[in-house]
């Protein structure tokens, strides 16, 4: 029997449109040809930059977490300011806090010197995120990869979609929410707090006015580096974790049951609401915590990359081409 000839357009509509959907999907393969060395590339950038500096591991995953929140993986947080627009660093989210920039700065110029002109910024940032997570002792993941760079950044698009840490449970569940993200993911994405360090001034609040909730000597002990006034102490760090704040474990999880969350945010998981069970669960299986830690960074990852033509592979990911 021959086809109608509309039967053959339809046909051919929808296999372009397949090709359409296939070709914006992220894939692990992407650069197995175009990059060979890759992985290994930024693998050994990487474990140097944590060698100097423990935290620099949790400073580097974290970027990864703002650039996906914003306007998707795309890279837009390393962009500087130019004349054209303001970037993400001076946002509320990031001032005086996202690090790790000359790192990656040092990790692209490797990625470049083996590969020029191949190797998207966003994507960096992904398998950055995850050495980082395994040379801390965390799960390992297939990384997905394939995004492209903006060329734009929005910093008005930061403030909002990055939550703050005053936020209140239904808050937190609603931004992520709003990337795609379960509340479920929203937890297990929070177990990154069992690195890294938090400023004074993003606890303060927490240490000095909230009794409900908050165990009263470790409220004590925060207290001491953290002056109740505003002003010479802001920046003064404490763990996140205060238990193995350069492993990546899930003690998190354990010390919010202990009611020594550092974050108003952190103990709002486990503070009589519907993120308590999961809490619970992750506090008694650090596998399980793992397995749905690496799937929610991958689907964190997700987000509305750049794919195809659209953005561009960025030679300086600090400005657009
Ligand atoms: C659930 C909502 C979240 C809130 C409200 C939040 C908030 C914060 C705040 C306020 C800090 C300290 C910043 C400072 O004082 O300079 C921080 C640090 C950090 N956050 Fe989150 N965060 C959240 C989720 C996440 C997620 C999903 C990740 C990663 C996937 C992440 C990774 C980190 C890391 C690793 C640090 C330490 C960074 C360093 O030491 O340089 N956070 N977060
Ligand atoms: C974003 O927040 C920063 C810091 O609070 C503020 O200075 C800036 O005006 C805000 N920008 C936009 C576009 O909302
Ligand atoms: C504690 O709460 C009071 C009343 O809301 C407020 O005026 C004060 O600034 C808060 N203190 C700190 C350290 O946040």
């Amino acid at each position: 029997m021959a086809y109608s000839s509309s039967t053959v357009l339809v046909k051919f509509v929808f296999l372009i449109f397949f090709i359409g959907v296939v070709s914006a999907q992220l894939s692990t393969n992407f650069y197995s040809k175009s990059c060979p060395n890759l992985f290994p590339t930024v693998k050994s950038a990487v474990r140097s930059a944590i060698s100097k500096e423990t935290r620099m591991g949790a400073s580097l995953l974290r970027l990864h977490f703002h650039d996906c929140f914003v306007n998707g993986c795309d890279g837009s947080i390393l962009l500087d300011d130019t004349s054209s627009f303001i970037g993400e660093k001076r946002a509320a989210p990031n001032v005086n806090s996202a690090r790790g920039f000359e790192v990656v700065d040092n990790i692209k110029s490797a990625v470049e010197k083996a590969c020029p002109g191949v190797v998207s910024c966003a994507d960096i940032l992904a398998i950055t995120a995850r050495d980082s997570v395994v040379t801390l002792g965390g799960p390992s993941w297939n990384v997905k990869l394939g995004r492209r760079d903006a060329r734009t950044a929005s910093q008005g698009a930061a403030n909002s979609s990055i939550p703050p840490p005053t936020s209140n449970l239904n808050a937190l569940i609603s931004s992520f929410r709003a990337v795609g993200l379960s509340a479920k993911d929203m937890v297990a994405l929070s177990g990154s707090h069992t690195i890294g360090q938090a400023r004074c001034t993003s606890f303060r609040a927490r240490i000095y006015n909230e009794t409900n909730n908050l165990d009263a000597s470790f409220a004590t002990t925060r207290q001491s580096n953290c002056p109740r006034a505003a002003g010479a102490g802001d920046n003064n760090l404490a763990p996140l974790d205060l238990q193995s704040p350069t492993a990546f474990n899930n003690d998190y999880y354990k010390n919010l049951i202990s009611r020594k969350g550092l974050l108003h945010s952190d103990q709002e998981l486990f503070n009589g609401g519907s993120a308590d069970a999961t809490v619970r669960q992750y506090s008694s299986n650090p596998s399980l915590f793992n397995s749905d830690f690496a799937a929610a960074m991958i689907k964190m990852g997700d987000n509305r990359p750049l794919t195809g033509s659209s953005g561009e592979i960025r030679r300086n990911c600090r400005r657009p081409n």
